[in-house]
């Protein structure tokens, strides 16, 4: 496997292959990003991944610095995972001085947008500079992180990049819990509590598939049952996936999504409303 650490190696690299699926990454490899870079050699013999712990993405009080980093471990189980190649870009050239940012306005907007303003600029403006830099013609992302999924279709979309998206669902730990490289700050007590974010959003689709409709009842019972298991709700609610505005009657595309935190950890999730039992 080749890694490459600037921005002329990657385009070398890249002059050197028909095609290219890309799987972004911040590192910190857990299952669910590898069954991304098992799907992307489905688009292509030829997969690289990034890794980059994106500094633009991150609040001012958010964990930017304590973010887990093990690029060695992170390397051979891409290797393992049968990526071709790893391109790893210091902040100094990728992010430069920082003058040029990307914004995707209304799907930035709402949820994690409200409770982290400046999260989707910071992702928009460095995913168009790996695919900048990488011209892939395949790029892998996860939907455990729903409205990164929908900011990066848009932006694919209004800049007419010529990139097939590909949408995975997440990956879960056998107790139902999201999997995410901050799952690492969990005490395996907080791994049961945090199960209660996925156990309210099934319980809540089932009401959602029953009734037809999100109802502010089920809001409200949803929320209690996080509360109930001493989360503090960020938010929870029904929405199309590709605008990011919340719907009352659900159709076959709905989703719902929720955050909480849990102590100093921010827990995100989303499912189906269909299909989600
Ligand atoms: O999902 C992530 O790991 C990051 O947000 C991404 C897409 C690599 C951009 O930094």
């Amino acid at each position: 496997m080749k890694v490459f650490r600037t921005v002329a190696e990657a385009r070398g690299y890249r002059a050197s292959v028909p095609s290219l699926a890309l799987v972004p990454t911040m590192g910190a490899f857990h299952e669910g990003h590898l069954a991304l870079m098992r799907v992307a050699r489905e688009s292509s013999p030829h997969v690289a991944v990034s890794l980059f712990v994106n500094p633009l993405q991150f609040g001012p009080s958010e964990d930017f610095t304590s973010y887990p980093r093990q690029e060695e471990r992170d390397l051979s189980l891409a290797e393992e995972a049968g990526v071709e190649a790893v391109f790893v870009p210091s902040g100094d050239e990728i992010v430069g001085e920082g003058e040029t940012e990307v914004r995707v306005l209304s799907v930035s907007q709402g949820y994690e947008g409200d409770v982290r303003p400046i999260h989707f600029t910071g992702v928009a403006t460095i995913v168009l500079k790996l695919f900048s830099i990488l011209a892939p013609t395949h790029a892998v992302f996860g939907l455990k992180d729903l409205q990164q999924c929908a900011v990066v279709r848009r932006l694919v979309k209004d800049l007419f990049l010529p990139i097939e998206l590909v949408f995975l669902e997440t990956v879960r730990e056998p107790s139902g819990l999201a999997m995410s490289s901050r799952n690492a700050y969990l005490s395996d007590q907080d791994r049961e509590r945090a199960s209660t974010l996925v156990e309210t959003l099934r319980w809540a689709a089932a009401e959602a598939r029953r009734e037809g409709a999100w109802t502010s009842q089920t809001y409200k019972e949803a929320l209690m049952k996080i509360e109930a298991a001493g989360l503090v709700p960020d938010y929870i609610d029904a929405v199309d996936p590709w605008t990011m505005r919340p719907v009352q009657r659900v159709s076959d595309s709905t989703r719902l999504v929720a955050a909480a935190r849990l102590g100093a950890v921010r827990l995100l999730d989303n499912i189906p409303v269909r299909n989600s039992a």
